[in-house]
């Protein structure tokens, strides 16, 4: 018999939010089957890895599925449908080869013209606030304008910070209900309208395919990672903090695989067609987290990894000329959303920049 989840410690839906809630429990199950989102959950490192180096298992968004959606709901999605079949993420084999190939070098061809302009939109965003030492939302001020830019010369149309509930990379949400659904199609509609006007058809695709993928997860981590740096350092000069070289907090807390055949995993039995939730930054009973996983492995693994290491450490480098110390009054998470731990307004007090005691 499969092991279930406890509900009355936090639903399943929200486990993401929530990821220590999980070693409350008294007993660790490295793999446990949800009712609520008829779902395996996965929660050891070594598990997840092992999936991700399997071909028993396949990626969990599909264009098929959006057609069949279409028809049975009898609703437009082609906008959504377009972007999901100029994803890597929704195809496996040699079309998965060739789209990804393809992405990788439209984005390696843009990667130093857009950390450039991160930089340059961070360090010029970010002065003024601190100067009039008030209290400032550094995500509005800076890390959003600071990541649409480079997010826009990547994907080669403008793109502006995200706002409010619903936002196109939610559609990565395999359990999301129809009328968020209709909502993200309008809004990719929009993207695709600004793409098309720069570029051809199979290359608006891409660009598209390419914001949805990577705006928010890089977005979302870098403010994860920089409010875990500043609770940590509270009061600190920010010249003065230790600041990680590499990220060590992901906002695209797990990704999700189907099983192609019967299968088992540790002690469970996965059946044919059954979904399998990975978390990437579970804290093990030990305490241990493999940071490795964050850009997922094997056939499927980011190919944003390098620019968003890159992007961190040009902010770091950005903050080290600050001699400004800073304390955290408030912190907003954006919600409703079931994909990403994303602080999307970090409100700060700045202060003048003594060490506390
Ligand atoms: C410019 C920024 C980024 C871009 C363009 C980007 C793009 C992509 C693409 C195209 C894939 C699919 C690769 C494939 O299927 O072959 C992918 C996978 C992935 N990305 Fe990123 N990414 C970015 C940033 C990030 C960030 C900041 C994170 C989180 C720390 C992240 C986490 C992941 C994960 C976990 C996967 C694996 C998905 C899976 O196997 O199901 N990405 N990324």
């Amino acid at each position: 018999m499969p092991v279930k989840f406890d509900p009355s410690e936090t639903t399943d839906h929200c486990l993401m939010h929530k990821p220590r809630a999980r070693w409350q429990q008294k007993t660790y199950h490295p793999i446990l089957w949800s009712d609520e989102l008829q779902t395996w959950l996965v929660f050891n490192p070594e598990l997840v890895k092992t999936i991700l180096l399997s071909d028993d298992f396949q990626v969990g968004l599909s264009v098929q599925a959006v057609a069949e959606m279409e028809d049975r709901f009898r609703l437009d999605l082609s906008s959504l449908r377009h972007a999901t079949a100029a994803m890597p993420v929704a195809h496996e084999g040699p079309a998965h080869a060739v789209i990804r190939r393809d992405m990788a070098q439209s984005l390696q061809e843009n990667v130093e013209a857009a950390l450039i302009a991160f930089s340059h939109t961070f360090a010029a965003s970010i002065n003024g606030p601190l100067q009039q030492q008030e209290s400032f939302d550094i995500n509005a001020a800076a890390l959003a304008p600071a990541t649409a830019r480079l997010m826009s010369v990547v994907c080669g149309f403008e793109l502006s910070p995200t706002g409010g509930e619903t936002a196109p990379s939610q559609m990565l949400d395999r359990l999301l209900g129809l009328r968020r659904r209709k909502e993200i199609n309008a809004l990719i509609k929009g993207l695709f309208q600004r793409a098309d006007a720069a570029a051809d058809d199979t290359t608006a695709d891409r660009k598209v395919a390419m914001a949805i993928l990577g705006f928010d997860t890089l977005h979302a981590t870098l403010s994860e990672n920089l409010l875990a740096v500043l609770r940590r350092a509270e009061g600190i000069p920010l010249n003065q903090i230790d600041w990680p070289n590499e990220i060590e907090e992901t906002g695209a807390p797990f990704i999700e695989r189907i099983a192609r055949k019967q299968t088992s995993i540790g002690e469970q039995e996965i059946k044919e067609g059954q979904a399998i939730r990975l978390f990437l930054d579970d804290l093990g009973p030990l305490g241990f987290r493999s940071t490795e996983l964050f850009f997922g492995k094997g056939r499927h693994a980011c190919i944003g990894r390098v620019i968003s290491q890159r992007a961190w450490l040009a902010m770091v480098q950005q903050l080290n000329h600050v001699s400004h110390a800073v304390t955290i009054e408030s912190v907003t998470e954006r919600t409703p959303d079931f994909m990403f731990r994303f602080p999307s307004e970090i409100i700060l007090k700045v202060n003048d920049g003594r060490h506390r005691a």
